[in-house]
């Protein structure tokens, strides 16, 4: 009820046999946003087990084997989701004012610290409560879309024998296996037949309220702490005709924010 005042919307039943209500909202990009109250919630699904893991100095495993099974990774949930936007700004300010959310992590184009961040990865304001580094990320771009979104397996053994399966089956791995620096996860990335990207990921950050944002200049090879270097697919950054309509669109709108400036250092930035 609050937020519907807030954002002058109304709330309504989710939908015929199911239970809560949901604000519909609509971000400055134009994504429609759905926020739900109420809604049936599931018992959760039995867990992939964590292997016992034997480091140098603390043994856990003594006379038995490590056999982690060859299977598809368990999702375990939802955990982020990534948008692209020309509105950047606009949207960060909505996300931050509407829903409450709260910035883990800014990226600025290198030198550009001043004209303010290209990238924000937002949390759950949850108090004292942690919440995942980010639910949502988003970054300036000519598309106004989804990039990707990222499910939860339980170790990286769940996640490399869950690439194996991926890979077996000729699906197309994006990017990975590494660890990012932001959010600090194991990461994995692949299309699906959509040509969707997904990720799967491990152990992520987890931050309360109390953490105050920070600051990095945005980079191709600041994504990740270890990894294979960083591709085209997964920077967006293959040019196509869909890729090319999108740029131009984007730098002719009168509400953009990006310049023909930004693009360079953005283009920049995603090289170095
Ligand atoms: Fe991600």
């Amino acid at each position: 009820d609050r937020l519907a005042r807030h954002a002058g919307a109304r709330v309504r039943p989710v939908g015929p046999g199911r239970a809560g209500a949901v604000v519909g909202l609509v971000d400055p990009t134009g994504f429609p946003v759905g926020v739900v109250h109420g809604a049936d919630s599931h018992p959760a699904l039995p867990e992939q087990v964590a292997l016992p893991l034997n480091t140098g100095t603390a043994k856990r495993r003594l006379n038995a084997t490590q056999r982690p099974a060859r299977e598809p990774a368990r999702v375990q949930r939802l955990g982020h989701v990534v948008l692209e936007t020309p509105r950047f700004g606009a949207a960060l300010d909505w996300y931050l004012d509407t829903l409450g959310m709260i910035v883990s992590d800014f990226l600025f184009l290198p030198g550009q610290r001043g004209l303010g961040p290209t990238m924000a990865f937002l949390r759950c304001d949850r108090g004292a409560a942690p919440a995942d580094h980010h639910t949502l990320a988003m970054h300036l771009g000519p598309g106004s879309g989804y990039v990707h979104s990222a499910y939860q397996v339980t170790d990286l053994d769940a996640l490399a024998a869950g690439g194996e399966y991926l890979r077996e089956r000729g699906y197309r791995r994006t990017w990975g296996i590494g660890r990012h620096i932001q959010g600090s996860q194991l990461f994995d990335y692949w299309r699906d037949p959509d040509r969707l990207m997904v990720e799967h990921f491990a152990d992520g950050d987890l931050f309360d309220a109390s953490v105050e944002p920070g600051w990095a200049p945005l980079s191709a090879s600041g994504l990740a702490q270890w990894g294979p270097p960083v591709t085209r697919d997964f920077l967006g950054t293959t040019p196509s005709p869909a890729r090319l309509r999108e740029l131009t669109a984007a730098l002719r709108a009168e509400d953009t924010e990006l310049t023909a400036a930004r693009l360079l250092a953005l283009m920049k930035a995603m090289s170095s």
